[in-house]
């Protein structure tokens, strides 16, 4: 009798929450603007990640980008995000160690449940304040479940001219990873 009774107030327990985080999500929903979900993250170049010239190694650095960029993709769709594809990333010019890496993330486009981010990194030394562009990337994160399935984000509000220029421009890097990505699908040999 009491196992039974332990049982009901677990389902109903079980019940009052889901009904919660479901009210939750759907607020999680609602659309959001590129700036409320922007992240600026910085690291310091320590020699454990530089090559034996004692600059930055690209891996590392493409490392930060790749997490910078999920962190923003997260707090727009508020779930877990997974890499599906980084476009093309050139390295202009060498970071040395003890310089710093300032890396800005924002959406730049949104679609059912993946997402465009834009990533760019800039070196700052400071001692003099210098600052140098170091490279820019287009990341796409997809936003999965708790099976590791895809599921929806919110949309994106955009606000800005530049905003906007970006969203169109985004439309078509989109076609060019999905044609390619119909290309690239094969086998192990
Ligand atoms: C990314 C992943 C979840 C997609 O799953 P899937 O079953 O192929 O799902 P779909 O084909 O429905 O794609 C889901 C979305 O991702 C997009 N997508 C998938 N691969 C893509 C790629 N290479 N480039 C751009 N978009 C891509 C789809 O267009 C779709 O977008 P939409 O819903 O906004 O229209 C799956 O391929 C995966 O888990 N990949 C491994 C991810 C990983 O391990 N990353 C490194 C560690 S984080």
């Amino acid at each position: 009798m009491e196992y039974l009774f332990d049982i009901k107030a677990r389902r109903l327990y079980n019940g009052y929450i889901f009904k919660k985080k479901q009210v939750k999500r759907d607020i999680l929903m609602d659309k959001k603007t590129v700036s409320e979900t922007m992240v600026e993250m910085r690291e310091l170049v320590l020699p454990n990640d530089a090559n034996i010239m004692g600059n930055l190694l690209g891996g590392r650095l493409l490392h930060w980008v790749d997490v910078a960029g999920a962190m923003a993709a997260s707090r727009h769709a508020n779930t877990v995000v997974v890499t599906a594809a980084i476009d093309s990333v050139e390295f202009s010019r060498p970071v040395s160690v003890g310089e710093m890496i300032v890396l800005k993330a924002k959406l730049t486009w949104v679609g059912r449940t993946s997402m465009e981010v834009l990533v760019e990194a800039c070196s700052e030394n400071y001692l003099t304040g210098e600052t140098h562009f170091t490279n820019r990337a287009y990341l796409t994160f997809v936003s999965i479940d708790i099976n590791g399935k895809p599921q929806p984000v919110p949309g994106l509000i955009l606000e800005t001219e530049e905003e906007k220029k970006e969203y169109q421009q985004a439309l078509l890097r989109r076609e060019q990873r999905l044609q390619k990505r119909a290309k690239s699908k094969g086998e192990c040999n």
